[in-house]
């Protein structure tokens, strides 16, 4: 067995020391800030999390670039929830718990920010969701915010799209039924669509984990909708495209969510979906002043175009760390003020307020699938 020399063993020690009192929060290294972001960066969703953490990535290089915060430099610390809302809770409570963080970013699915966010709403650590946008997310839950626009909101856009720019009288609706997201952005679409003077000729909720959607295609073909709203996750979407397209429906019928932004689902069914529209955060192309600064920055960094939730992961670790500098003290209690008191704040993903339900209030983007691309087609103010 090698020797250990005293001065090695010494500083094995003291390292030892200085861990443990950092795990017990007695003394934190008190250079850092530290942030806690929870993602699924592997399982069923994990372009959402890489997406995201690449995004929270750029902001932190360029905080601590600038000087970090009073002084002091960001740390970020990853947590992976493997896409499940029972490993959002067990990776919060750690962060909170273990880790101490003083504020906590995540998640991207609503099902996970549920969970996560009963976590840190208990034990009063602020969490900012970067894109989930289900209503229930930060309903009663004072500790939790997002940056992105609500369901409510982005139901009402789309509705309002497919009646008065496609001029579409009559829509079907297929979604997950299990999900938070889906089923709620379905029926705000449905409610908001209907007030309008449209009509709903088809409803289906199809179950988790069902993978052949081609009987339900074939009910709604037969109830002859001109459109389809279909607001659900990519992974999902790529495999309804490609049915549909067995069962002749065209790719331009459909019309969805911001649960298709992936680079996926244009590599599964670009061809399948081209011509398609779908509500969204972002799109490389969006003509707002923040957004090319963002895209030549993230470009530089990975050399490809970011996603939507890339833009949006940026968004809320900019807009956390603006609200850690205005805060009189960086802790949860310091922190969840001056996020309340966010107004204005010129994002990657448009300039954004954050109203008194902690939900933002910012513009909508209509993007169409071009050539497999996300293309700027239009925006919509929330109402
Ligand atoms: N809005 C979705 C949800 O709340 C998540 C999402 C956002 C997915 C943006 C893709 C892009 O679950």
């Amino acid at each position: 067995m090698a020797m250990i020399s005293r001065r090695a063993f010494t500083l094995a020690a003291a390292s030892l020391t200085v861990f443990t009192l950092g795990a017990s929060g007695c003394t934190k290294n008190s250079d850092e800030i530290v942030v806690g972001a929870y993602l699924s960066l592997s399982g069923s969703d994990s372009t959402f999390g890489t997406d995201t953490k690449d995004g929270i990535e750029l902001a932190v290089q360029e905080v601590n670039a600038a000087g970090g915060i009073k002084g002091k430099k960001v740390k970020v610390l990853y947590e992976d929830d493997k896409s499940t809302p029972q490993e959002a809770s067990n990776k919060v409570r750690q962060l909170i718990d273990r880790d101490k963080v003083v504020a906590l970013l995540g998640e991207v699915a609503s099902s996970r920010s549920m969970a996560g966010g009963l976590i840190a709403n208990t034990k009063k650590v602020p969490m900012v969701t970067p894109s989930s946008t289900a209503v229930e997310v930060t309903k009663d839950r004072e500790w939790v915010f997002r940056t992105c626009f609500t369901d409510a909101q982005q139901g009402d856009v789309a509705a309002r799209f497919v009646w008065e720019t496609l001029k579409k009288k009559k829509v079907g609706l297929f979604y997950a039924a299990q999900d938070n997201y889906s089923s709620g952005l379905a029926q705000s679409f449905k409610d908001s669509f209907k007030k309008l003077g449209g009509e709903i000729v088809i409803d289906k909720g199809f179950q988790s984990k069902e993978t052949n959607f081609t009987t339900y295609l074939n009910e709604i073909k037969g109830a002859k909708p001109e459109a389809i709203f279909v607001p659900i996750y990519y992974n999902d979407m790529v495999q309804v495209a490609r049915q549909a397209k067995q069962a002749d429906i065209p790719g331009t019928m459909f019309i969805g969510g911001d649960g298709w932004d992936s680079a996926d689902l244009t590599e599964g069914a670009g061809a399948e979906l081209e011509g398609a529209y779908f509500t969204n955060h972002y799109a490389p192309d969006v003509p707002w002043p923040n957004s090319a600064a963002f895209l030549k920055a993230f470009k530089g960094k990975y050399n490809h175009d970011p996603s939507s939730l890339s833009a949006q992961g940026y968004d809320a670790a900019r807009l956390l760390f603006d609200a850690i500098t205005r805060a009189s003290e960086p802790t949860p209690a310091g922190i969840k003020a001056a996020l309340e008191q966010t107004k204005d704040f010129q994002g990657a993903t448009g300039t954004l307020t954050i109203d008194k339900e902690h939900n933002a209030n910012k513009p909508i983007v209509v993007v169409q699938i071009k050539a497999k691309k996300f293309t700027y087609h239009s925006q919509l103010m929330s109402k």
